[in-house]
């Protein structure tokens, strides 16, 4: 397989689709809700997923494509080569505040992740990988990983997650984030993966995602050491939704056996 081809196209076709993004601030969103009043889509979003699946299909018809808005195939498995598409992760931010949103791009081989790309388009940040070959910010290498202390560290949680009642052991969290260092909420799992990726942050917990939320993210971050599992600790199936914990090598060890190990995620 020539992954270095796949990745120069996905790269051209990512800057591509945040150009076509880019343009459209200007012009008038359709926005419609999906599942609930808080769950937005727009135009956008369907034009930048069928964008890729134009050029996918176009330059590799057997390549299979999950994109999140249901244009590409629907996947029994993750067999062969499989794109998985998020056209823009942050919808609620790209309505609101026309930031902090990324595309979210994974190509994943038989479910292993080998090229990530998450392409923040407002600052211009591609955060890029194939595994094996280190991971990037635009030009520049990112260093390894490495572990830091809970209270040392900077944790991306979603303020919803700890005082949800309904989700059993949300309490568990309490405590993880009063001895973090600090918490952030950004509102684009994919960007907070690639913010863990370059040092900004140290862990992110999320209890409910997608796969096109994460598999992009995903394999930047592992490249760099990081972990990423579900709460429980397992390995991500990215077939289904689970919960997801990333984090820094033995910081994530940490916050799974000092903090929620004792949970039902
Ligand atoms: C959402 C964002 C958000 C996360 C939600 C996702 P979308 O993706 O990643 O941060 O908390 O669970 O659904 O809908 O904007 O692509
Ligand atoms: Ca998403
Ligand atoms: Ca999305």
């Amino acid at each position: 397989m020539n992954w270095e081809l796949i990745y120069s196209h996905a790269v051209q076709w990512v800057k591509e689709a945040g150009e076509n993004i880019r343009l459209s601030f200007d012009k008038t969103l359709n926005i419609q809700t999906k599942s609930n009043r808080n769950d937005l889509v727009t135009n956008i979003d369907k034009e930048t997923e069928q964008f890729f699946i134009d050029k996918i299909r176009a330059v590799y018809p057997e390549h299979k494509i999950m994109g999140e808005e249901g244009l590409g195939d629907q996947l029994e498995n993750l067999d062969g080569i499989v794109w998985l598409i998020d056209p823009i992760d942050g919808t609620m931010n790209f309505v609101h505040q026309q930031r902090n949103f990324a595309i979210s791009l994974g190509v994943y081989e038989n479910g292993v992740g080998k090229i990530g790309l998450v392409y923040d388009v407002v600052h211009d940040e591609l955060y890029h990988a194939i595994k094996g070959h280190g991971a990037f910010l635009n030009d520049k290498k990112i260093p390894a990983l490495h572990n830091r202390e809970v209270k040392d560290s900077i944790i991306a949680l979603n303020a919803t997650w700890v005082m949800e009642n309904r989700s059993i052991d949300h309490h568990l969290l309490i405590p993880l984030a009063r001895d973090a260092r600090g918490t952030r909420s950004y509102g684009s799992a994919a960007l907070e993966l690639v913010y863990i990726a370059a040092g900004r942050m140290d862990a992110y917990i999320s209890l409910r995602l997608s796969p096109w939320d994460v598999a992009g993210g995903a394999v930047i971050v592992e490249e760099l050491g990081g972990i990423v599992t579900n709460l429980r600790g397992e390995k991500l199936d990215y077939l289904s939704k689970d919960s997801l914990l990333v984090a820094r090598p033995g910081l994530h060890q940490t916050i799974l056996h000092d903090y929620l190990k004792d949970g039902k995620w």
